[in-house]
């Protein structure tokens, strides 16, 4: 009999199933596709057991089950679960580990409460890589059933620098996958901003795409020291293999998405989420496909300032961490709203290793939560607000020179403005309330006095 069994068997089910073997324990593959299964058996041995039917893969799993389901999200998640139910016992452990939005996963965890099989939405980062090797893993879903396959699970996810492993529950129902969609709003999020300084690095600083590959490694070294700095240095100095250019000068520049991220800002609207950086990102992504390219290409022939490459190194450092700042803002709202329960330590620990955003500011991240710290905002902390006031003035320039050069900045912008706002104690919201009670009698507050008030507007003739 199989410890475990992974229905779902493309690049990240085959990969995860791998990754379950190499860590010791029995697994069970299978898929709707029999291609997938005849590649999984490539590598059978007494651990690895490819199955070609639903019951053959069902009645190869020891009791309580604990299947995987590795697919692609939406519609095919609920057909799989129609088809597995029938062949089920009470207390078998489903895993839904796809980008399921968190909504569904919801509705999932109750229906199957209803036939007594345990639902766990688990989040899953690290591309096809970190499935074989280590991913970061987010399950959210029934407790009790978590510690069923806890073992496996931390054995075949990342580990941090302190050795521990990139996955802990998360909390009930879709808090897996909201905890997912929001690394993945803090993942679009931090590659614009990533693609904004690039941009900068190219029009204004005028360096090289081997020059800039130098510099964001340089960066991944100490001011950003995380995943995404590593793959953009990769990513700058790759030849390309049809001419004799670098790939990147022939990427079309317009942005892919699948909707994760998309999926947070749609909840950040719901929650009233203060997310501008997340919502920049995401708008990004649409105006690379929206902008009508008759323009000129911008050249600016400005002088170039000597701290240029500094600041662009500590305004990307600075915007990173608003990244975050505004994603556990999100996840400080949703818990409350949700009446979940969210270990901010335990979910910064779980990205510091095998996700896309991992990156060294996530210890810091965790250090700011730990010992149960209640943060509205990740800037109340001494060591952000301390970045905050070293880091802004070089974010300020930046910004200005991005102006006067005509290059748009919008997730870079939208970090300074919050910054701007987070702590500012006089923003001038008082006079939009004036302006709804002069025309819909609206009421306001006061900042003198309790209670609700409504002003008899003197309009002049
Ligand atoms: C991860 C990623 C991954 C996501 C891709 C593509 O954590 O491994 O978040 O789950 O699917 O990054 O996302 P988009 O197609 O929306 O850019």
């Amino acid at each position: 009999m199989q410890q475990f069994g992974v229905i779902g068997l493309s690049v990240m089910g085959k990969n995860l199933a791998l990754n379950v073997r190499n860590n010791g324990f029995s697994v069970s593959g299978f898929s709707i596709d029999k291609k997938e299964v005849d590649a999984l058996a490539e590598y059978q041995d007494e651990k690895l057991k490819p199955t070609y039917s639903w019951e053959e893969f069902v009645n190869s799993l020891e009791k309580p089950r604990k299947i995987l389901i590795q697919i692609m999200a939406g519609k095919p998640v609920d057909e799989t679960l129609h088809k597995l139910l029938p062949l089920l016992d009470k207390g078998d452990i489903l895993i839904d580990g796809g980008n399921s939005n968190f909504h569904d996963t919801n509705r999932r965890f109750h229906e199957m409460q209803e036939h007594g099989i345990h639902f766990i939405g688990m989040g899953v980062s690290g591309g096809e890589e970190g499935a074989l090797k280590g991913p970061a893993l987010m399950p959210g879903g029934d407790e009790e059933a978590y510690r069923e396959v806890a073992p496996i699970l931390e054995a075949m996810a990342a580990k941090n620098d302190d050795g521990q492993p990139c996955v802990s529950f998360i909390g009930p129902e879709g808090s897996g996958h909201y905890v997912k969609m929001v690394h993945n709003g803090i993942e679009y999020a931090i590659m614009q901003e990533f693609s904004e300084v690039y941009d900068l690095l190219r029009k204004v600083a005028r360096k090289s795409n081997d020059e800039m590959s130098a510099i964001f490694a340089d960066w991944n070294q100490g001011l950003v020291k995380a995943y995404l700095s590593e793959i953009t240095a990769a990513v700058l100095k790759q030849k390309d293999d049809l001419t004799p250019d670098h790939v990147i000068d022939h990427i079309l520049n317009v942005a892919s998405y699948k909707g994760t991220g998309n999926w947070m800002l749609e909840d950040g609207v719901h929650l009233g989420a203060p997310i501008s950086v997340i919502a920049e990102a995401v708008i990004a992504r649409f105006m690379s496909k929206a902008t009508t390219r008759e323009g000129q290409e911008i050249s600016w022939n400005g002088d170039v300032p000597d701290d240029l490459i500094e600041n662009l190194g500590l305004a990307l450092q600075l915007s990173q961490a608003v990244a975050y700042a505004q994603g556990f803002q999100q996840l400080g709202m949703a818990a409350t709203a949700y009446n979940w329960a969210l270990r901010y330590p335990a979910i910064a620990q779980s990205w510091e290793a095998g996700c896309i955003i991992r990156s060294a500011m996530l210890k810091d991240i965790e250090k700011a939560f730990a010992d149960g710290k209640q943060l509205d905002n990740l800037f109340q902390d001494q060591y952000f607000k301390q970045l905050l006031e070293t880091n802004i003035p070089a974010l300020r320039k930046v910004i200005e020179l991005a102006t006067q050069a005509g290059i748009p900045t919008p997730t870079l912008s939208a970090s300074l403005n919050y910054l701007e706002s987070i702590f500012n104690p006089s923003l001038p919201a008082n006079l939009i309330q004036g302006q709804r009670d002069y025309f819909g009698a609206h009421t306001y507050f006061r900042n003198d006095r309790e209670g609700v008030y409504h002003t008899e507007w003197y309009e002049e003739k």
